[in-house]
């Protein structure tokens, strides 16, 4: 990993705070230029001068606001090499109780927001021939877990869209992967602990906390591999591989039967 950020530009979706915070801060320890992105400006600001990055307020749910903003920062930046997509939210609970809306805004953020942020970026990436599309999914998006029905969907989509983005840019030079965090202590993860289903607080009591830290130190050691699906966890890795080839055994360990 030697040098393999020095002196490119990385541009951070979802990077005030959480994971893409993280991404954000050890880039720039890495001596890669950063720009991050996200909707407060006032967070952004205060995290952006604290690390000396450049920032843009955007929501990505918006899709003529997030072109405008990504042909602007082309202006001043040139094309990043590297963007990261971690703008995104869990609003866990039964399907029961979860309402309309809810279901529709983890779409628009976690699904579409990714879906925008590529779509906006890419034509720059084309003429670049080159570049590394890095979309936020989760452990949710390649197994159906108890009480995330919605947030699932929308992590499923992340990873569909990324696996056939990844093969129709291949031939320009960019590469595609697609980030699968277990849980790892953020600001969201805290939100997302105060709607959490009892079995879900349940199961989790055995289940590791990873820092922010570690998960980006892991993904941008892994990324020079190209690989398109990045685990930062043991547990996960294994729980992927038997939801590929034992699935019988994942739903025998993740199916709950409803509390009320
Ligand atoms: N933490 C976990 O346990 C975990 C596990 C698996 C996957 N993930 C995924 O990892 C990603 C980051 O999660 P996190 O826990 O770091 O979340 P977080 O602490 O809530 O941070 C989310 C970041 O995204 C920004 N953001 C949210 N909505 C946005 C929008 N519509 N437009 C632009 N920026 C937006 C937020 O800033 P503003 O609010 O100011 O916009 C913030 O910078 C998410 O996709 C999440 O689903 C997290």
């Amino acid at each position: 990993m030697k040098n393999y950020y020095r002196d490119k530009l990385a541009w951070v979706f979802g990077g005030s705070q959480g994971i893409g915070l993280a991404i954000g801060e050890e880039l720039l320890k890495q001596g890669c230029r950063v720009r991050l992105w996200a909707r407060r400006a006032d967070l952004l600001q205060s995290e952006a001068g604290r690390l000396g990055a450049q920032w843009t307020a955007v929501d990505v749910s918006d899709y003529a606001a997030t072109e405008a903003a990504v042909a602007e920062a082309l202006q001043k930046d040139g094309t990043p090499q590297f963007v990261f997509n971690c703008a995104g939210l869990a609003l866990p609970g039964y399907l029961l109780d979860v309402s309309a809306a809810e279901l529709a805004t983890m779409s628009q953020v976690n699904y579409l927001g990714t879906a925008y942020v590529c779509k906006a970026v890419l034509p720059a990436l084309v003429q670049q021939r080159g570049g590394h599309i890095v979309n936020v999914s989760s452990l949710g998006g390649v197994m159906g877990l108890f009480g995330y029905t919605g947030y699932c969907g929308s992590k499923y989509a992340v990873m569909g869209f990324s696996e056939a983005l990844r093969r129709e840019v291949a031939g320009y030079g960019i590469r595609v992967s697609a980030l699968c965090p277990p849980n790892t202590r953020t600001p969201g993860l805290d939100q997302e602990n105060l709607r959490k289903p009892p079995e879900v607080l349940a199961q989790e009591e055995k289940v590791q906390v990873l820092e922010a830290s570690v998960v980006a130190r892991y993904l941008l050691k892994a990324l020079p591999r190209n690989p398109f699906t990045v685990i930062p966890s043991l547990d996960g890795r294994l729980a992927h591989l038997l939801a590929r080839w034992a699935p019988g055994i994942l739903n025998r360990i993740l199916e709950r039967p409803p509390a009320k």
